[in-house]
């Protein structure tokens, strides 16, 4: 009998040469996906992290916020992916040319966001109804950084349509991309709906590079099973891993059991640090308010400490609350 294969999420492998220790990574998340949300995720276990997505015309512009805090990588994140959105293939080169200087190993670019203030300007799933175009992009990503370029895109644009795979294949058999990662979701759907896996399997038994999925993987018995299904080279958490780094790990087997409180006011105790680190003192109290309520589901918190701590302007208070001081 011919022996059955089992493939591993905890398998090393490698992304357009760039070694990543296992098949479980941060799938960008705007708005979130800073250098301590992703460094939170290594320390959890994630193989690759990717960053929020960052505007390839700020970087060229040198806009000083985007490029001191989006792009800031910590050196105990790596390998870490920054992804660019834009849909102009010169200054597509230039951000990715300033992405390289600071650090990051591969970069992904945005053909998937459905948000109309992206798709308007042709950026993110706007891309997929211009393949040539995208493939402009992609390809000025390379040339400008020097680094492999991954793609994340939807499965089209609207139910019944097909452009993300077409693009997808065109990336792929071109030699512009060294893998992509699919949400087979169609961008009129946003983040909602059931993710395609068998077209997503149809995607990885097709190309000749790594397909990762993403899309519906909010516990590790669903990352599981979609990366089985699929067969692809790895899986992105998003929303399941938000107040949830635990998800990695019990993603890779290497827990069964959710947190403990004390383990929860740790890992908060630990953000609330490093987000002064990065904004400072005031910026950080008004930036983790969107942090917080997902870290209280797990310690069955009543409504009136999630109203008090959206209205905690100080760290110090927010630490009062949680009993952290
Ligand atoms: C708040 C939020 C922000 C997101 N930001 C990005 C982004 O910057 N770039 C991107 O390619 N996808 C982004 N996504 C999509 C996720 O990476 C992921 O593909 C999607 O949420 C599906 O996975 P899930 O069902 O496991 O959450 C975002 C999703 C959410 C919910």
């Amino acid at each position: 009998m011919p022996a059955v294969e089992v493939r591993r999420l905890t398998e090393p492998w490698t992304l357009g040469g760039v070694e990543i220790p296992n098949r479980v990574a941060l799938a960008p998340l705007a708005g979130i996906g800073n250098w301590f949300v992703r460094l939170q995720a290594r320390r959890h276990g994630a193989g690759l992290v990717v960053s929020e997505m960052v505007s390839s015309f700020a970087i060229h512009h040198r806009n000083t916020r985007t490029c001191t805090e989006l792009l800031r990588i910590h050196p105990d994140e790596h390998p870490v992916s920054v992804q660019l959105f834009g849909h102009d293939p010169d200054v597509m080169e230039s951000a990715a040319e300033r992405v390289a200087a600071a650090g990051a190993d591969l970069i992904d670019i945005n053909m998937g966001c459905p948000v109309p203030k992206v798709c308007k300007t042709g950026s993110g799933a706007a891309l997929l109804a211009d393949p040539d175009r995208a493939v402009a992009v992609a390809r000025a990503a390379g040339r400008g950084s020097g680094l492999p370029v991954t793609v994340k895109l939807r499965s089209g644009a609207r139910p019944g349509e097909l452009g993300g795979i077409r693009v997808a294949r065109r990336l792929a058999e071109e030699g512009v991309v060294a893998g992509i990662c699919l949400h087979p979701r169609h961008a009129s759907q946003r983040h909602s709906g059931r993710p395609d896996y068998d077209l997503a399997r149809e995607l990885v038994e097709d190309l000749p590079v790594p397909v990762v999925i993403s899309g519906g993987l909010r516990t590790a018995e669903l990352a599981r099973a979609a990366f089985e299904r699929t067969g692809a080279a790895g899986v992105a958490l998003a929303r399941g891993s938000l107040g949830n780094p635990w998800l990695f790990a019990q993603v890779l087997g290497e827990r069964d059991d959710d947190p403990g409180r004390e383990e929860v006011l740790a890992e908060l105790d630990w953000l609330i640090d490093r987000a002064a680190e990065h904004l400072g003192r005031e910026r950080a109290a008004r930036y983790l308010r969107k942090f917080y309520p997902w870290y209280l589901t797990r310690l069955g918190g009543d409504r009136s400490l999630q109203d008090a701590l959206q209205r905690a302007d100080t760290l110090e208070r927010a630490r009062d609350l949680l009993g952290l001081s």
